[in-house]
Order: structure tokens, then sequence, then C-alpha cells
């Protein structure tokens, strides 16, 4: 089987998910809705936001302090950038580990404006001591900092604008309670319905120029992994598979046979999930299995199928996590098209 590079978020960039190409990251800037109206889906955050938005305007205050997690390519780094541009403030973007020291973090935020949103994917990545500087910074707008060395050092409080952080991560569970404590709202990102997924691969394809009825772009939605990334990902193979076998033309055969290429199932499924399926069922008897064994027996990465690969197969029900370990539920099984030896 071969083996996929992927940057893991243990190991690298957060933002890519397995098969992806550069042409991906680039085109993902244009594919990126502007405005709120734009932002298909997780009505319940919008509907919060929209609010708060709105207030903070009227009041001429800043933002709230605001933490996203949840899986890669639902919609957060492009929810803080909506937020900038709805409340028409700069957004600075940055991640936990790009910052290494405490002064980096010190040096970004004096640079902030007042009202300006810093942004900081994979939040849970950074350290202990870059994180400390950002407590009194998040809560009194203060940072202090050393100056001199030895018995003469000092220690100066600089005031920061009031500034608004937001936070992405796909590991709530991984962010320090300290930290976590000082965010005033805190959203989980929900995995999209087919309707959502269709109407972004709509909206997506008038931006790329294909032509793409309903009945495609649901049966596209159902084969994204509930996914935003993905679905937009899955729009440009068949557009190209689609140029190449039929003139351009995206039919529901051509969208069937494209995803038989790039191996997906009907569920959306790619090999690396249907090898992490049939390894829990022919090496470990459909589990428990733990994490690491798992990820050793496929040769993954444990974070990356902790962050990318479960948090799907357990929303459809596939896999279970007990105390003991992941569990393949019947229908794991059944998708597999293996019989469970009782
Ligand atoms: N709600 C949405 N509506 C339309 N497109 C979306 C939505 N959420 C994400 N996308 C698309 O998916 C891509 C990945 O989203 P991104 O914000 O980078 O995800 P994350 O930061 O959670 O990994 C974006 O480039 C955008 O094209
Ligand atoms: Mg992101």
């Amino acid at each position: 089987m071969p083996k996929r590079s992927i940057k893991t978020s243990a190991a690298g960039k957060n933002m890519m998910e397995p098969g992806f190409t550069s042409e991906d990251v680039q085109v993902e800037g244009s594919l990126r809705p502007k405005t709120l109206d734009h932002y298909i889906g997780q009505e319940k955050i919008k509907k919060s936001l929209k609010i708060y938005i709105a207030a903070a305007k009227e009041r001429g205050d800043s933002l709230d302090h605001i933490l996203f997690y949840g899986p890669p390519g639902l919609g957060k780094t492009t929810l803080a950038q909506i937020m900038a541009s709805e409340m028409g403030v700069n957004i600075k973007i940055t991640s936990g580990p790009a910052i290494e020291k405490p002064g980096e973090m010190a040096a970004i935020l004096n640079n902030l404006q007042e009202g300006d949103i810093l942004f900081i994917d994979e939040i849970h990545r950074l350290n202990r001591q870059v994180e400390e500087v950002l407590y009194p910074a998040m809560e009194d707008f203060v940072i202090d900092i050393m100056i001199g060395k030895g018995p003469t050092a000092r220690s100066i409080r600089l005031d920061l604008p009031k500034f608004t952080l937001v936070g992405a991560t796909t590991r709530a569970g991984m962010l320090s309670a300290p930290l976590r404590d000082r965010f005033g709202m805190i959203h989980r990102m929900e995995f999209y319905n087919d309707d959502e997924l269709a109407q972004i691969i709509i909206q997506s394809a008038k931006v790329l120029g294909v032509e793409v009825d309903f009945d495609s772009a649901i049966e596209m939605a159902r084969r994204s992994r509930g996914t935003p990334r993905l679905a937009n990902r899955t729009l440009k193979r068949v557009r190209d598979f689609a140029q190449v076998r039929n003139n351009g033309i995206v039919t529901l055969d051509i969208v069937s046979e494209a995803l038989r290429l790039l191996d997906v199932d009907d569920m959306g499924l790619d090999r690396t999930d249907h090898e992490l399926l049939r390894t829990m069922i022919e090496k470990f008897g459909g589990g428990p299995v733990g994490l690491d064994t798992l990820a050793a027996a496929v040769g993954e990465d444990s974070g990356t199928i902790e962050d990318v690969y479960e948090p799907y197969l357990i929303k459809c029900g596939l896999i279970t996590r007990t105390p003991r370990g992941r569990m393949v539920s019947d229908l794991g099984y059944r998708q597999m098209g293996i019989d469970k030896i009782q």
C-alpha cells in the first residue's frame, strides 16, 4: 500500500489533509467566502457571531476572545478572516509552532492596533513560556517585559491596544486550563450535512467556472466527509476528470468514476480510512485497540488519526471510543464488507 506524505499536526502545519497538492492550497484562498452570508452552515456559531459583532460595533468596542475547535477543513481560518472583515479590522495570522520565544509573542502583540484580530492557528501547540505572555495580554491588555539581567533585572509593564485573540485548534482538550478560561467564547465546529456541502460546491463551482447540476453536487457532497475543504477538493478532481473525459461536462457518472479513481467509497472514506478499519478488524479482532498501538500498526501518526481520521469515522458510527480503546461497530464491519466473527 503506497504511503502518502501527510503533514501531520504533530510534525508540521495542521492545514493539510491527505492527498493535498500545492494547487489546492493556492485555490483555497480564492474559494474562501468573504462574508458571513456566504459562509454556509455552522448556523449556531453564525447566529451568535452576528449578534456579537453587531453589539461590539454599536458600542465601538472590540470583540471578546474566541476559540474555535474541531477537525481540519471545517472553516476555522475562514471564520476568523470573515470576523475581521465584518468588523472592519486588520487580521494578523500566525500559528502555535511558529512562535518559539516569549519575545516574539510580545513583539507580535505590541505591533497590533486597536481592535485588531490576532489569529493563532494550532494554538494548542504554543509552548508554555510563550503562552504565559498571553495571559495578562488577554486579560488586562498588558505585557510584562524583563529589562536587564541578574540582580538589576526588573520587569516593566507595557500597555497593549485592545485586541481580539481568535484561537483555532483541532484539539480543545490539549489546551491548558488557564488559556482556555481566558476565551470569552468557545465554539465547536460541526461537520456539515450534505445539503450544506452541496451549496458550498455549487458556490465554488461558480468561482471556478464549472457547471454543476444539483444531483452531481449532492453526490460530491456525500463523498466529502462532511468537510468543506474536501468538498472543494472533490469538485476540483471531478472538474479535471470531466475536462479530460467528457468535454468539461459534470454528470453523476463522471462524479462516480472520478471518485472511484481516487479510491473514495460511497461514504467518502478513502484508503487510509479503509486501512484503519481493516487493521482494526484483521489485526485486533475489531478492538478495543489503543490509539498508539493502532497508529504503529498502520504506520500513521497517532495525532493525525485522532484529529483527521477518527472524528469522521466516529461521527458516522463506524467506530466507537471506549475507555479501553477504539472499536469497530457493526456498521463498520458492514461498510468494509467483512463478517463479524462472534
Ligand atoms: N462555511 C463554509 N462555507 C463555504 N466554504 C467554506 C466554509 N468553511 C470552509 N470553507 C472552505 O473550506 C476551505 C477550508 O476552510 P478553513 O477555514 O481553511 O478550515 P480550517 O481552518 O478549519 O482548517 C476554505 O478555503 C473554504 O473554501
Ligand atoms: Mg485553518
